[in-house]
């Protein structure tokens, strides 16, 4: 199965692009691809002026061709990245309805002692539009995050683990479903 994995954090060490690696660990898809949500911000002028971005258009395909999808989000201001919402904004201008019935899991890092919980709910509303498939559980939400994964970046908490294999599990029998 093709897993394709995006992160609401841009930043190298970012603890979301860490969960994402650990996702991807536990579901060991055939195919991993991490998308590059370093887009422009969305601007209906040079939407006008250029057309979709060729970024854009990667990200749309990526996620059509992905058999599965997972998505870290950090939690700013108890809500998403602005990276993300530009992401789900952008590919929305795009043609094909790419997010259409895919499976998709959604987890969260963040610093607060939610793990990100509001992030996930903000998420679940931002992408409610596009129809896709998203796992209701179970909730991976990785608290204190810059403590929670050693220098090798896997998650120290067993519990995590637990719920992040259950986790990936639904979502490999979600796409067969
Ligand atoms: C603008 C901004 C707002 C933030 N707001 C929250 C918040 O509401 N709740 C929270 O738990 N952490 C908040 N944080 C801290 C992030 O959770 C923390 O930076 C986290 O490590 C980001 O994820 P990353 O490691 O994947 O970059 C905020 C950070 C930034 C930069």
């Amino acid at each position: 199965m093709k897993l394709l994995g995006l992160s609401g954090s841009l930043r190298k060490d970012a603890t979301n692009r860490k969960l994402l690696g650990e996702a991807q660990r536990l579901f060991a898809p055939s195919a991993y691809v991490e998308a590059d949500l370093d887009l422009p911000l969305y601007n209906g002028d040079l939407e006008s002026a250029k057309g979709i971005p060729e970024a854009v258009t990667t990200l749309a395909g990526q996620i059509k061709d992905a058999d599965a999808i997972v998505i870290a989000t950090p939690e700013y201001n108890q809500s998403i990245s602005g990276v993300l919402k530009n992401a789900l904004d952008w590919v929305s201008r795009t043609d094909g309805a790419p997010w259409a019935d895919k499976p998709v899991a959604i987890m969260s890092a963040a610093a607060g002692r939610s793990g990100g919980a509001r992030a996930q709910y903000a998420l679940r509303l931002c992408m409610q539009a596009f129809r896709p498939r998203i796992l209701q559980g179970p909730e991976v939400m990785v608290a204190a995050s810059h403590e929670a994964f050693d220098a090798d970046g896997q998650l120290k908490g067993e519990l995590y683990v637990k719920l992040l294999q259950e986790l990936m599990d639904a979502l490999k029998a979600e796409v067969s479903r």
